[in-house]
Order: structure tokens, then C-alpha cells, then sequence
């Protein structure tokens, strides 16, 4: 299926010729990134050079040059979104500060009224989601950072129309005409023809109200509710939004019960937003530089197309407290020349992927539409595989990852070996905490007044000859863990097995998860087995957390 999100929310975008200064590797490249997002984030290479109508060595060159960058994998026929993407989702979210700002006070507005309460842009002729305070219920579908909805479905889209331009409402009309079953959105199901009826009605009553209703615009039993939130300059910039079900509030209800409290977070948010940035005037340096981009270029050759790498990189200099960077700033922050910054800068703005105030360039809520509302579904155990896969390809031993569930370590991913094994593991398996690797990592990143009072907890049966079993040795054991940064377990669980751990840890340095390389103890010495395999498991941990800390900046990340 070709489905060209370009056209409908931006004017111009696919459509318009490019100005002469436009980089044309990052028009294709940002091409290929929206076609593997609008599917599942996975597509054949094939498929995509038709979508893009690209030339197969085109799109090829592009992804060998963003998985270089770490934005999507190649696995056999299939290119893949990966998790560093979200780095340009992150920027823009970090540039237009309302999550940051005004996420806290709606997610206490879900805890007060026991619903879900969402932030969301306007975008185009629709609507992006840029905060969610969801209460999980069963019954309606629950959106997602990043996910964009038709202007006409759901309660925010006719706040921001009332300020809608010509332009606008053409752009309207004319995605109506080509797409009127929503085929182009793909979160929402599909066809409302009664949201376009109303929509002008709508429009009106929410001039004349200053709030806006939802119900069941985007599906049967899902009602809402939306105000819009005002920066200090009187511009409605979001619009926040409490979601209930039929099953709980009609329309009616709904307006008597939240409207009061929604009015009270709409003006903590005002205030909120009216508080004067306090950034450092200087962004500092990201991490994909020009001078990683010319070593990248050394290595690849052809194969890496360093004008769409400055162009992502362009986007990357964006957030860190800043609304809007200079060009001057964003050469600097970027370590490109002001030539090659400009020129992506051009490229970016005639996509619709910044815009500009005056001097200053910020980034646009249409960089979510780069695959982040799709990584954001992911879980660690998916952000972990393929690390935990390159890991036993580079060792040819089993590798495994374990979250703490009670006295127990629970297997949430595992890459086996063709090694056969005496112990048979899957996902889900139970092993005692203290007598495993992974388990000793998990206990020893424990606030320490927890790990003492989970010692003293844990029964210590003798699992084999070897297993510690007193209280104040495992206690001096986790210690040595704690100062190390990895347990090497030698034939405690089971004779004859060895494993090595180290902690995974999110942006806040909690250990949140254990990886570890098992194998025969039979086969090497310990201090062979640590000298081997230490430094490839670190290397590997590394990866899952610099994933894991990109994807975890504004969604939460489930441990399994
Ligand atoms: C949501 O946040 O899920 C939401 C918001 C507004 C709507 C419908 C759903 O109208």
C-alpha cells in the first residue's frame, strides 16, 4: 500500500517543487523513514522503493546510512525502525516544552477524575498527541505520543480550527476528497463521514464555549472532552483532553463532571507556560557530529550519504531548553558549516519539519510523524533482542535478560545457542534471585535498606555443593557486585552451568533489568570466562540502555 502521509498535513509537502538549495538525500531519506513508519515500523526493502518510488540503490544507500546513524536495522529483506529514532521525536518535545511543562499537571488531573487525560498540537489539518495520562481500561483504544488524528475526530481538533486560514480548510477539503475513510490515519478506524458533518458545527459551539466535545467521533463508546491551553502570547498551543466511555459519563455528564477541574489545570498551565525560559544560551554538542559523519563517510564510502546524516543531524541540535536555535546556534551545536546547516534548515522547512519565528528555527509536531508513536509501543525485552542477538553471534554462547519479580529472576528475552544446555529456559522461567547472576546484579542495584531487608527475607537453600547459603556472605557477595558493576556465578544454580551478569539501567541510573552470557563451566576457567566476556556484555548493555534512555526521555517503557 502506498500511503502518502506527506499530503495530509502538510501543504506543499510531496507536492510543491523543492526550492534550488533543498538537500535532495534528505527529502529522500526523510521519504523512506515516513514510509517505515506508517506501517508496522517493519517493511521489505523492495516495498519501500516502490512506496517511495525511489531506485532500489537509492533506498538502499539511505538505510545503510540511517541504520549507520542507528535509526532503523536491516534484517534480511526487511528494513526496521530502531529505538535511537526517537532522538527526533525527543527534540521536538524537548523544543515545544509542553510535555515537560504540562505533563505533571495533567497527569494529576488523570488522578482526580480517574480518566485519561491527554495533551495534543495542533498539526496541519490534524491533531498530535504529545502527552498521555492514560487510566488502561479495557473497552476504548488508547493513543499513543505521537499518533496523529484527523482534525474532525475527537474533541481538539475543533478548538484549533476556529483558527484554521483558507489554506487550512483547503488542505481540509482536499484530504477529505482523497482519503474520506481516514485511510491515511492509521491509529483510528477507518470512515466517520458524521465527524465531517459536524465539524463546522462544532467548530462554532467551541468558539462560542471555549470547550469542544468528542462523542464517539472516533469510535462507538468513547467520549471526551477538550480545552484549549493558551500561551502567554493568547496562541492555543494545545488543547488538553479527558477521555471517558459511555459505559461511565454520556456527553452531558461527562461536560458537569470534568469541565470545572479541566478549567482549573487549563489555568495552573497558562501560568506554567507564561514562566519565562531559563535555557543556557548555548545548546551543547550532539552526539552525531559533522566529524562522526566524515569517519562514517571514510567507512561507508558510497554507502553513507553524509548530507542526509547532517540533515538528521540538523534536527538532533533541537530541545536541550531551547524553543528555537539560531542558525548560528545550530551550526555550532551541530559542528557543521553554516552552509551545510542552512541548507538542510531549507530542506527541513519546505517538508514541514521545522518552521521559523523571526531568526530562530524550531522544530514542527510533524517530526513524531518519524516513526516515534510506533517505538514508543516498544517494550525493553524488544529493545533488548537485537543487542542480546549481536551478543551471542560476537561470544557463541547464550545470552538472556531478567527483571526481578519477588525473590525470583524472571526470563523476559533469551538468544539460545545451538549449545545444548542442561537447563531449559524460555521466556518466563523462574530462577531463585540469590543464587544467579542476573539475580545478584538485580538485588545488588537495590536501594540498600531494601536489598538488606530482602536478604534477610530470602530463604537460602543449598542448590548445589557450591551455592552460598549464609546470609552475611551474600551480603558481602552483593557488595562486591555493587562496586563491580557484574556477578559472575560459578555452578551455584546448577553443576556445571556459569553465568556472568551485568545491570541494565534507565535514564535515572535504577537497575531495571539483568543481561548475562551463560555457558558450560566445563569449557573454561572463571577468570577466562570473565576475561573473554565481560567486555563484549558490557558493550551489549550499553546499547540496550542508550536505546532504552532515548525511548524512556517521554514514554514509559515496560520492563517486560
Ligand atoms: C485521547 O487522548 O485518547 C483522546 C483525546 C481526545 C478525543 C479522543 C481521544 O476526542
Amino acid at each position: 500500500m502506498t500511503t502518502d502521509v506527506s499530503a495530509h498535513t502538510h501543504a506543499g509537502a510531496g507536492a510543491a517543487a523543492p526550492p534550488p538549495e533543498a538537500v535532495g538525500p534528505l527529502i529522500r531519506g526523510l521519504a523512506v523513514l515516513r514510509e517505515l513508519a506508517v506501517q508496522e515500523g517493519r517493511r521489505p526493502v523492495s516495498e519501500l522503493a516502490r512506496a517511495t518510488r525511489l531506485a532500489r540503490a537509492t533506498v538502499d544507500r539511505v538505510l545503510s546510512t540511517l541504520a549507520r546513524i542507528g535509526y532503523v536495522r536491516v534484517e534480511g529483506r526487511e528494513a526496521v525502525l530502531a529505538p535511537r529514532l526517537m532522538e527526533l521525536g525527543n527534540a521536538y518535545l524537548a523544543a515545544c516544552r509542553l510535555t515537560d511543562l504540562l505533563g505533571p499537571f495533567a497527569d494529576r488531573l488523570a488522578d482526580t477524575l480517574d480518566e485519561s487525560v491527554s495533551l495534543a498540537v495542533p498539526d496541519g489539518d490534524g491533531v498530535r498527541f504529545v502527552h498521555q495520562a492514560p487510566r488502561r481500561r479495557a473497552m476504548s483504544l488508547a493513543f499513543r505520543i505521537g499518533d496523529l488524528l484527523p482534525a474532525e475526530r475527537g474533541a481538539p481538533g475543533a478548538l484549533f480550527a476556529g483558527a484554521w486560514g483558507k489554506r487550512e480548510w483547503e488542505r481540509w477539503r482536499e484530504r477529505r476528497e482523497r482519503d474520506p475513510d481516514d485511510t491515511g490515519f492509521p491509529v483510528v478506524p477507518h470512515g466517520n463521514g458524521d465527524a465531517a458533518a459536524t465539524f463546522e458545527e462544532r467548530i462554532t459551539a467551541a468558539r462560542r464555549d471555549g470547550w469542544s466535545l468528542d462523542d464517539q467521533l472516533i469510535e462507538p463508546g468513547l467520549v471526551a472532552i477538550a480545552a484549549p491551553v493558551r500561551d502567554a502570547e493568547g496562541r492555543r498551543v494545545c488543547a488538553v483532553s479527558v477521555v471517558s466511555h459511555t459505559s461511565r459519563h454520556d456527553t452531558g455528564s461527562l461536560r458537569e463532571s470534568v469541565l470545572g477541574p479541566v478549567r482549573e489545570t487549563v489555568q495552573q498551565m497558562e501560568q506554567a507556560l507564561a514562566t519565562p525560559v531559563t535555557g543556557t544560551s548555548v545548546p551543547p554538542p550532539v552526539a552525531a557530529d559533522a566529524s562522526w559523519a566524515r569517519a562514517s563517510k571514510h567507512a561507508l564510502g558510497p554507502e553513507f550519504v553524509e548530507s542526509l546524516a547532517h540533515g538528521l543531524t540538523v534536527l538532533t541540535a533541537f530541545g536541550h531548553d531551547h524553543p528555537g536555535l539560531s542558525l548560528t546556534a545550530i551550526a555550532g551545536a551541530t559542528g557543521l558549516t553554516r552552509a551545510t546547516a542552512r541548507r538542510a534548515l531549507i530542506t527541513l522547512d519546505h517538508l514541514g519539519y521545522v518552521t521559523t519565528r523571526g531568526r530562530l528555527f524550531a522544530p514542527t509536531p510533524r517530526v513524531l510523524g518519524l516513526g516515534f508513536s510506533r517505538l514508543a509501543e516498544l517494550t525493553l525485552p524488544q529493545i533488548a533482542q537485537p543487542h542480546l542477538v549481536s551478543l551471542v553471534e560476537r561470544v557463541h554462547e547464550s545470552a538472556s535478560m531478567t527483571v526481578l519479580t519477588g525473590n525470583d529472576i524472571q526470563y523476559v528475552a533469551r538468544v539460545p545457542t545451538v549449545h545444548i544446555m542442561s537447563v531449559n529456559i524460555t521466556v518466563g522461567t523462574r530462577f531463585p534471585a540469590y543464587a544467579t547472576s542476573m539475580g545478584r546484579v538485580l538485588l545488588a542495584g537495590l536501594p540498600r535498606q531494601e536489598r538488606t531487608a530482602r536478604l534477610a527475607a530470602i530463604p537460602l537453600a543449598a542448590l548445589t555443593r557450591h551455592t552460598v547459603t549464609s546470609p552475611q556472605h551474600l551480603a558481602a557477595v552483593l557488595d562486591e557486585v555493587a562496586r563491580d558493576g557484574y556477578a559472575l556465578v560459578n555452578e551455584e544454580l546448577e553443576e556445571g552451568l556459569r553465568s556472568l551478569a551485568v545491570p541494565v539501567r534507565d535514564r535515572h541510573g535504577q537497575v531495571v533489568a539483568a543481561v548475562n552470557v551463560s555457558l558450560h563451566a566445563a569449557r573454561s576457567t572463571p577468570e577466562h570466562s570473565l576475561a573473554a566476556l565481560l567486555a563484549p556484555l558490557g558493550e551489549a548493555a550499553a546499547a540496550i540502555e542508550r536505546d532504552l534512555h532515548v525511548a524512556n526521555r517521554y514514554t514509559s517503557v515496560s520492563v517486560t
